[in-house]
């Protein structure tokens, strides 16, 4: 196809030759190759949209815009993270070099010790465990691993945008079902543990084609964490139906209130079938380190080995070691209080409370996180007061009120319906998602501007209110005058009319009454 298309390109490059013609030239190499075969790949089909690229365009068209959407800490790692990764790169040159494609050795034997406690299992490095380029490469090789043509995924919404385009590329066919928040009494703050899928609706979802149950818990973009009977339902639906469950942890370390979270693969009979995926970036605050890893039994892990081995091959050596050395420090500070995985989120609950409070204060509704980077808010009091606002005529209200708050606020978030399938996204268009890791952000955003605004805007609001009474009441005044009035000129009329009648009939009568000379004149 190449040689034919340069050979087509020269052709008709020939006569531009010696001519001023970049601009042509480009159009013509352009033209050739488009015309020459369909050049996206059919698996693409229906996932080349993606609504971040055109948010967080948006977002940087407006100047000073604080970015609240997307979920990366903007703060420092903590200090034996950054001291490590430093470690790696002036020490041992070798770690310039490639390393195990499964994984650098240190970093899958502290990965096996450390998850091994957690889970109760004997976890060999070599055979259960796989380090991927962050947990968006753990959740690819997954896919591409087990997900056939025809096979069927179950994906819980809200999900983790990917899970979808991840089913579709490898051919798979993904089968939602809702998280849906039970009724709150009035005036109290909805929370994530009150979203809760429906066991019935949940069991009818798997049938013979199910390949897959995606599982993220905690939830982005909730806060989700599953309570121990909610794993088990899907611990026994996943049995009963022989399918494998793919279960995203990678905010595992950030609970908050006490909640715990529970890994599924720890459940009985659940190690067998279940894939677990943790993240660096999430644990240690390094997102762009993007280590990720894959625990899981065997006969499951040599299929994800395959598709690792010809694809990616391994990711960043000495980002693999840095991570290797944090889970050493974390491993022997574990559960005591110098721990980073207790001291972390305790400092982003803060960060929460904030944010929580900073959203009431200006009319946001959030719904309180258990868990994760993230809460989402209830925007259905704006969608009420401000219904109209700009945007094409079928675009869901929560995409317009965050273009709506990105220009007028200078603030952005994420439309929660983003993170919902097409066919849903109209029970969801009044959320929006936030991200609470954002120490100094967080407290760039001048909520104090939206309260000063927010009363502005409460007593146009109520001057505009009294005014349409004011109108009313005249216009009712006016209504009434104006009824009285008829009602006095068809008294007067009807007085008229009366007396009309009355003069007439006594001139009947005045007519019988007189002589018949008169009458005849
Ligand atoms: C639920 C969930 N899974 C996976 C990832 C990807 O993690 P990583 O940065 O390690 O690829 C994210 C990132 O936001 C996430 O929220």
């Amino acid at each position: 196809m190449f040689r034919n298309a340069t050979a087509i390109c020269l052709h008709l490059v020939g006569p531009l030759r010696g001519k001023k013609s970049g601009a042509s030239l480009t159009r013509c190499l352009h033209q050739t190759l488009t015309m020459a075969k369909r050049l996206q790949a059919r698996r693409l089909d229906g996932i080349d949209h993606n609504p971040w690229v055109e948010f967080v365009k948006l977002a940087s068209e407006e100047a000073d815009v604080v970015n609240l959407g997307q979920g990366f800490p903007d703060f420092s790692p903590p200090e034996f993270a950054v001291e490590a990764f430093q470690h790696a790169v002036s020490g041992d040159f070798m770690l310039n070099q490639y390393t195990k494609a499964f994984g650098y050795p240190p970093l899958t034997k502290i990965l096996a010790s450390f998850f091994g406690k957690l889970l109760g299992q004997e976890i060999d490095p070599l055979k259960n465990v796989l380090v991927t380029v962050g947990a968006y490469g753990a959740l690819f090789t997954a896919f591409q691993a087990l997900v056939d043509e025809g096979d069927e995924v179950i994906i819980v919404e809200p999900f983790f945008d990917c899970y979808e385009p991840m089913t579709l590329m490898a051919g798979g066919r993904p089968v939602f079902v809702s998280l849906k928040p039970s009724p709150i009494q009035k005036g109290e703050p909805d929370s994530s543990s009150n979203w809760q899928l429906d066991p019935t609706e949940l069991a009818s979802k798997f049938t013979s084609r199910t390949k897959a149950f995606i599982l993220n818990t905690p939830n982005n973009p909730l806060g989700k964490v599953f309570s121990r009977e909610e794993l088990e339902l899907v611990a026994s639906l996943c049995q009963q139906h022989d399918v494998v469950c793919i279960t995203d942890e990678v905010y595992q370390w950030l609970v908050f209130d006490g909640f715990q979270h529970i890994s599924i693969a720890s459940l009985p009979g659940m190690w067998e079938r279940t894939l677990t995926i943790g993240s660096a970036g999430k644990t240690f605050s390094v997102t762009g380190w993007k280590v990720g890893w894959v625990l899981g039994p065997d006969r499951l892990m040599k299929h994800l080995r395959t598709v690792h081995q010809n694809s990616i091959y391994h990711c960043a050596t000495q980002c693999q070691a840095a991570v290797a050395q944090s889970f050493e420090r974390e491993q022997l500070h574990f559960g005591q209080p110098s721990s980073y995985f207790v001291q972390f989120p305790q400092y982003i609950q803060r960060c929460r409370d904030h944010m929580i409070q900073s959203l009431q204060s200006v009319g946001l509704r959030p719904v309180i996180p258990q868990a994760s980077y993230f809460l989402i808010t209830d925007i259905s009091d704006f969608k009420n007061k401000m219904p109209d606002l700009p945007g094409a005529a079928n675009e869901l209200y929560d995409r317009r009120f965050v273009k709506w708050m990105i220009k007028n606020k200078g603030l952005m978030a994420i439309p929660v319906s983003t993170f919902i399938s097409v066919p849903h996204q109209k029970f969801f268009d009044h959320y929006i998602r936030f991200c609470f890791v954002k120490g100094e952000h967080g407290q760039r955003v001048e909520w104090r501007k939206w309260k000063q605004q927010k009363q502005e805007e409460k007593k146009k609001w109520k001057d505009l209110k009294m005014t349409k009474k004011l109108e009313r009441q005249r216009a009712q005044e006016e209504q009434a005058k104006g009824q009285h009035e008829e009602e006095a000129a068809a008294q007067s009329e009807e007085r008229g009319l009366v007396h009309a009648v009355v003069s007439a009939l006594c001139q009947d009568r005045v007519r019988e009454d007189a002589p018949e000379t008169l009458m005849s004149e």
